[in-house]
């Protein structure tokens, strides 16, 4: 019996939503090269491009935004949920449980639909935004009609609508991050599903999967590097120590992506041209030459690279988010990608049921 620990290299799915090119830092979304993508659509767009597998004329654009703007408003029941968690609950323990409690709705039953992806897709930024003013005991800024989907994420998040340089920084890194093959918690969201189990369980599991400093944590661990790193003002040091003791650096390294991650290329252009000269940003790029060549010299063949969370945690900082809402804006976006995927596996479903190799001793 031949064991492939974490499923490494093991295809368990076909798929026509995205396509990871590990060995020549490719991202394809439906056809589309993410680069284009980030170049000229909006959220709203490739959104509509994950769900129904092409790009949206002017009216159906017109129709999504309309539809995403409607759900936007949390029930005053997921609002009492809210108010009755403990202030210590961390954020993605939040959205999981508000998300779960959100299946209760009577709406879910039946077979999974795009709208209800459209639904838990515009709920997630209203559930991180009420947290946040509810812990900070400020009035919540209601969602504005006006606004499209990531401004009014930002607007509120801080009350104020945002520059929109603040807006297609955080909009490109949403775009970059909406979808990514069968990562950790997709593959969670299609093996609840494969039990023809519904889609808030789904994006449940998917959501309890991304928390995981492995995978959605890691922007958080890039700040906590990079202020370590400042603080002892000798990268080069730390990043050995670090790598000496058998630790991981945060923001390096990726199960598919064995040459430069190309959502990293992408957000650290938007990045200088967003912050232009900035201590910080120096000090991340030096961080990033120091730590690949470190890693060439003491993990060598390993082809490890900087990867999409450690540009996005400086994209974070420069829209000046607090580090507990990295993960969260994660999944507000990744909630696009977790749906497409369970819509697809409904499609066609297979249950995924694995096996595992028995090592204790017989008694
Ligand atoms: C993303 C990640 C989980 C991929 O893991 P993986 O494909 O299972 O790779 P492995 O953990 O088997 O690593 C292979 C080797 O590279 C090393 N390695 C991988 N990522 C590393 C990192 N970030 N820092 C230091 N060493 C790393 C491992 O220690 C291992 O070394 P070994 O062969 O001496 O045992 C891993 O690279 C990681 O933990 N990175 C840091 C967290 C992160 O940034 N996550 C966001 C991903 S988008």
């Amino acid at each position: 019996m031949n064991v492939q620990k974490g499923l490494k290299g093991i295809v368990a799915a076909e798929t026509l939503i995205g396509h990871v090119d590990g060995e020549n830092g490719e991202l394809i979304y439906r056809g589309y090269e993410i680069r284009e993508l980030t170049k000229s659509y909006s959220f709203e767009e490739v959104a509509y491009l994950l769900w129904y597998g092409y790009l949206p004329d002017e009216g159906q654009l017109q129709g999504l935004k309309d539809e995403l703007k409607r759900n936007r408003e949390l029930p005053e029941y997921l609002i009492k949920i809210i108010d009755l968690l403990p202030p210590s609950m961390d954020m993605m323990s939040v959205i999981r449980t508000v998300i779960s409690a959100e299946g209760g709705n009577s709406e879910y039953e039946g077979i999974a639909t795009i709208s209800h992806a459209i639904r838990l897709t515009s709920l997630v930024p209203t559930i991180i935004a009420y947290r946040k003013s509810q812990i900070e005991g400020r009035l919540f800024e209601h969602p504005r009609d006006d606004l499209d989907h990531v401004s009014n994420y930002l607007y509120m998040l801080t009350g104020e609508v945002p520059l929109e340089a603040h807006v297609e920084a955080l909009e490109s890194y949403m775009l970059l991050t909406l979808e990514h093959g069968m990562n950790a918690s997709t593959f969670s969201a299609r093996v609840t599903v494969s039990t023809e189990s519904d889609i808030v369980s789904g994006v449940t599991s998917a959501i309890g999967t991304m928390k995981g400093p492995l995978h959605g944590g890691a922007p958080s661990g890039v700040i906590d590097l990079l202020n370590e790193i400042a603080l002892a003002g000798d990268a080069e040091k730390v990043i050995r120590e670090k790598i000496m003791r058998g630790e991981k650096l945060m923001g390096f390294g990726h199960r598919v992506y064995k040459t430069r991650d190309p959502r990293a290329i992408a957000l650290k252009t938007k990045l200088l041209e967003l912050v232009g000269e900035d201590e910080w940003l120096d000090l991340a790029m030096k961080v990033e030459e120091v730590a690949i060549r470190v890693l060439e010299e003491l993990k060598p063949g390993r082809s490890l690279y900087t990867n999409v969370e450690f540009y996005a945690a400086a994209i974070m900082k420069a829209l000046e988010m607090e580090p507990e809402l990295f993960t969260p804006t994660f999944t507000a976006s990744r909630m696009v990608g977790w749906t497409a995927h369970i819509l697809e596996q409904a499609e066609n479903n297979t249950i995924f049921r694995p096996q595992s190799k028995y090592i204790g001793v017989l008694k």
